[in-house]
C-alpha cells in the first residue's frame, strides 16, 4: 500500500505522514530530505543553487548519510531545496530513488508512506491514497515562526511569512512537477484542525480508500 501526502511548507504533512505511517506499520519517507539535501551540498560547494549543472552534480552524488544530516532544517536550505528542485535534472536524479523506496520499502514492510510535493502526480501516480494537505498562508507562517522561535528568540513573522510566500510560488510555478493536487486526490485543510484531528480526519479517507 503505498499513500502519497503533498502540500505546501508547514501544512502538517510530515507530522502527519509519520503518524500514518507509524499506525499502519508502513515505511516512512519524507522526499523534501533529497531536494534540502542537494541544495545543502550545493551551498556547501560554494555553488549557486540555480545553478543548474552544479545541483544536478550534486543531486546525483547524494549519500543516504547526506540525508541524515542535522542541518538540514534552516530557512536558507529550505529556499536553496526549494531552487534546485525547479531544475528538471535534479528531479531526474531523485525520482529513481523515490520510486524503489515505494516499490521495495526498507525492512519489507507492506507498503510505505512518501511525502512531497509531487508524490501523487509524478512519483506514486498509482497511489492507493493520494491526500492533499494543505493550511493558509498565515496559518502556516505562524506554525513556522513558532518553530523557529523556539531556536532563535530573533526571528521576525514578517520575514517567515514572505520567505514561505516566496517558496510556494516557486514551488507552484515551476514548468516540471509542480505543486498541485493530484486528480484523485482528497483535500484535507489543516487551518483549524489540530494534530490528532488531521490524523483522524486521514485515517477515515484511508479506510474509505479500502472499501
Ligand atoms: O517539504 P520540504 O519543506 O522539506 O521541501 C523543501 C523543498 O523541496 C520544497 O520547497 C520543494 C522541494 N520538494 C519538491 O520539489 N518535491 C518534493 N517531493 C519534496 C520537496
Amino acid at each position: 500500500m503505498i499513500i502519497a501526502i503533498d502540500g505546501p511548507a508547514a501544512a502538517g504533512k510530515g507530522t502527519l505522514a509519520r503518524r500514518i505511517a507509524d499506525h499502519l506499520g508502513l515505511a516512512y519517507l519524507d522526499t523534501g530530505l533529497l531536494y534540502r539535501a542537494t541544495g545543502r551540498r550545493v551551498l556547501d560547494a560554494g555553488a549557486d543553487p540555480d545553478d543548474a549543472t552544479a545541483a544536478e552534480t550534486q543531486a546525483k552524488s547524494l549519500d543516504p548519510a547526506d540525508l541524515d544530516r542535522d542541518d538540514l532544517r534552516t530557512e536558507d536550505v529550505a529556499q536553496a531545496a526549494s531552487q534546485v528542485s525547479a531544475i528538471p535534472g535534479v528531479r531526474a536524479a531523485l525520482l529513481d530513488f523515490q520510486r524503489r523506496f515505494a516499490a521495495e520499502p526498507p525492512e519489507g514492510t507492506a507498503g510505505a508512506v512518501l511525502d512531497g510535493r509531487d508524490i501523487g502526480t509524478v512519483v506514486c501516480p498509482d497511489a492507493a491514497v493520494k491526500l492533499f494537505v494543505t493550511a493558509e498562508m498565515e496559518v502556516r507562517a505562524e506554525r513556522r515562526f513558532k518553530e523557529l522561535q523556539e531556536k532563535d528568540p530573533d526571528v521576525i513573522y514578517a520575514r517567515v511569512l514572505e520567505e514561505m510566500r516566496a517558496r510556494d510560488a516557486r514551488d507552484q510555478s515551476r514548468s516540471v512537477a509542480p505543486l498541485e493536487p493530484a486528480k484523485d486526490a482528497v483535500i484535507v485543510d489543516t487551518s483549524r484542525l489540530d494534530a490528532e484531528q488531521v490524523f483522524q480526519n486521514a485515517l477515515q479517507i484511508i479506510d474509505r480508500s479500502r472499501c
